[in-house]
């Protein structure tokens, strides 16, 4: 089943700026997505036309088969399914205190005492429950980050958009943060993320790169074989990948650096088979 469904997708800021133009983007069922690109691409604006806070100039969107409308924007329904994680956790820290922000769109769905149990219960999981009572605006970049995570969890949305989730966190947050998505891929929660991490991109199902419209669609292993690609992206090519092309491999790229050692191994092999067979004909 499609879960988004854009077709020739535009949009113009009202300052006249076109951010998109003919977007076609499909989105399935529990898949994860990783949309890339340089500064100003509109990777951002791409997930609030999803996020319906923004309606296309041009073209249309629908999600679940139905086209996403006005009417979209504050459908409840469509609010609890979608859960959207902002790239500046500053717009979605508003409230006096931790847990009155993460408890903002739970209590909205279930309640005042069901709502704020599960807030609490997303600080626990977030191991922030110490920040509870702290005001969002005086906490540290990376808190506010995992904050701003806890809000969206707290809903349980099944379908999520991260802009760039790992950015602003230390190695062990950003680790946190992989297996987060791992464990919402393995309950089959459908992941778009706009990410310049490739461990992010490493972890999705199928990659766009975006450069104000769609340059690539593609498994994450299909990217990592077209550098220009990476560079398009402004990405910077992570080193093992870098390492195979000094060394003229191009045939295959490595996606771990146990997956590294195996090619290398194998390769190594081959080299001192064909070695030996060139000397026995000699
Ligand atoms: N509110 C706005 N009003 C006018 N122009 C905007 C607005 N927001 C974004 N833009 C412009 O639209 C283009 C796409 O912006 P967008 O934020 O979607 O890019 P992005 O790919 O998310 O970039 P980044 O990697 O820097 O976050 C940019 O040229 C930007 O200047
Ligand atoms: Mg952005």
């Amino acid at each position: 089943m499609k879960v988004y469904e854009l077709r020739n997708v535009g949009y113009r800021y009202p300052t006249g700026e076109w951010a998109l133009r003919g977007v076609n983007i499909e989105v399935r069922k529990g898949e994860t997505l990783a949309v890339i690109g340089p500064n100003g691409a509109g990777k951002t604006t791409l997930l609030k036309i999803m996020d319906a806070l923004l309606l296309p100039t041009e073209g249309e969107v629908l999600f679940e088969g139905k086209p996403v409308t006005e009417e979209t924007m504050t459908d409840k329904d469509f609010r609890k399914k979608v859960g959207f994680l902002f790239q500046s956790p500053d717009v979605m820290l508003f409230s006096a205190t931790v847990l009155d922000d993460v408890a903002f769109g739970p209590i909205h769905i279930w309640g005042k005492a069901e709502g704020s149990k599960r807030a609490l219960e997303a600080l626990k999981f977030l191991g922030i429950e110490g920040l509870a009572d702290r005001h969002p605006y005086n906490l540290s970049g990376g808190e506010k980050k995992k904050a701003s995570i806890a809000a969206v969890l707290s809903t349980e949305p099944e379908v999520l958009l991260l802009d760039e989730p790992t950015r602003d966190l230390d190695l062990k947050n950003r680790n946190f943060v992989l297996d987060m998505i791992h464990r919402w891929k393995g309950e089959g929660r459908t992941v778009v993320v706009v990410t310049h991490d490739l461990r992010v991109i490493r972890l999705a199902d199928r990659v766009y790169v975006m450069d104000g419209s769609v340059i690539f669609e593609g498994s994450p292993r299909e990217l990592f074989l077209r550098p220009e690609l990476i560079e398009r992206a402004n990405l910077d090519a992570p080193e093992i990948i870098k390492l195979f092309h000094a060394l003229g491999i191009h045939e295959e790229v490595p996606m771990s650096v146990e997956e590294a050692a195996e090619i290398l191994i194998k390769w190594k092999r081959e080299q001192s088979t064909s070695k030996s067979s060139t000397l026995k004909e000699f």
